[in-house]
């Protein structure tokens, strides 16, 4: 079945360059089982596995997933260090996995702030994957839009304070280069599972033209196949960026 939306993707042709994903539902897998919440995030990294893997079959170049937003802080203590302790897990334990497959791994948010031995965990996965080449796998961790963009403003604010720049020259370009994701085009697709129709201060600039994709399948059963049908679903799609086509 996999292979077959596959050669579908293939046969329609244009592929989104670049997908972000709101991984959402873990808990409600987890109650649905009688299981504590910690149970649905392990769950979740099964599925973490399954869209990286799909991305680099489906010829996608730039995979970014929301694992921790600046909001997830006022979650129970025990939730949070689960979710720490997981992320840590994973940078240790996938990075040969993640090399082998040509993933390169960079992070967005404010890393700083996060427990000490999983920051260290983090960066030692974006340096022993970095050059790779056929994924770049962009982590959100401890992101949150609106604080992206106010820092971005204070970073311009500064500039234009040492007198670096005119207030007036600050332009769409300006701000767009102060921003995390500076590096990368804008997410052409995002998904978000568990039905919930929110952007959930994600990417809230980068995502102005961005076709939004809505499952209601949960984190931990999302599989590569549900990653190809959205791609399919995005490939019937016209992108018209406010003009018209004629
Ligand atoms: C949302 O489900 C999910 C999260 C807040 C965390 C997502 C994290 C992972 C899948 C694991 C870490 C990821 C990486 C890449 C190492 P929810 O708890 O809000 O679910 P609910 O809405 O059903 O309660």
């Amino acid at each position: 079945m996999a292979t077959e939306l596959l050669e579908q993707i293939r046969l329609n042709g244009a592929v989104p360059r670049h997908v972000a994903v709101i991984m959402d539902g873990n808990g409600r897998w987890a109650r649905a089982r009688g299981k504590p919440r910690y149970e649905g995030h392990r769950a979740g990294m099964k599925a973490v596995r399954e869209v990286i893997e799909g991305a680099v079959e489906a010829g996608v170049e730039i995979l970014t997933l929301f694992a921790f937003s600046h909001e997830n802080w006022q979650r129970p203590a025990r939730e949070i260090a689960a979710l720490m302790n997981l992320l840590e897990r994973y940078a240790k334990k996938e990075k040969h996995e993640l090399k082998r497959q040509g993933v390169e791994v960079h992070v967005i948010g404010e890393v700083e702030a996060l427990p000490d031995s999983a920051r260290a965990s983090v960066a030692d996965l974006i340096e022993f994957t970095r050059g790779r080449r056929t994924l770049t796998l962009i982590l959100a961790l401890n992101y949150g839009s609106r604080g992206e963009l106010v820092r971005a403003a204070r970073r311009l604010a500064q500039s234009a304070l040492r007198g670096e720049r005119e207030p007036a020259a600050i332009d769409e370009a300006a701000l767009r280069a102060e921003l995390y994701t500076a590096p990368w085009p804008d997410p052409d697709l995002l998904i978000r599972t568990s039905g919930e129709r929110r952007l959930s201060n994600f990417l809230l600039w980068q995502m102005a033209y961005t076709e939004l994709y809505v499952t209601p399948v949960l984190w931990p059963d999302f599989t590569r196949q549900d990653l190809f049908a959205a791609i399919l679903d995005y490939q019937r799609r016209e992108r018209r960026f406010g003009k018209v086509t004629v």
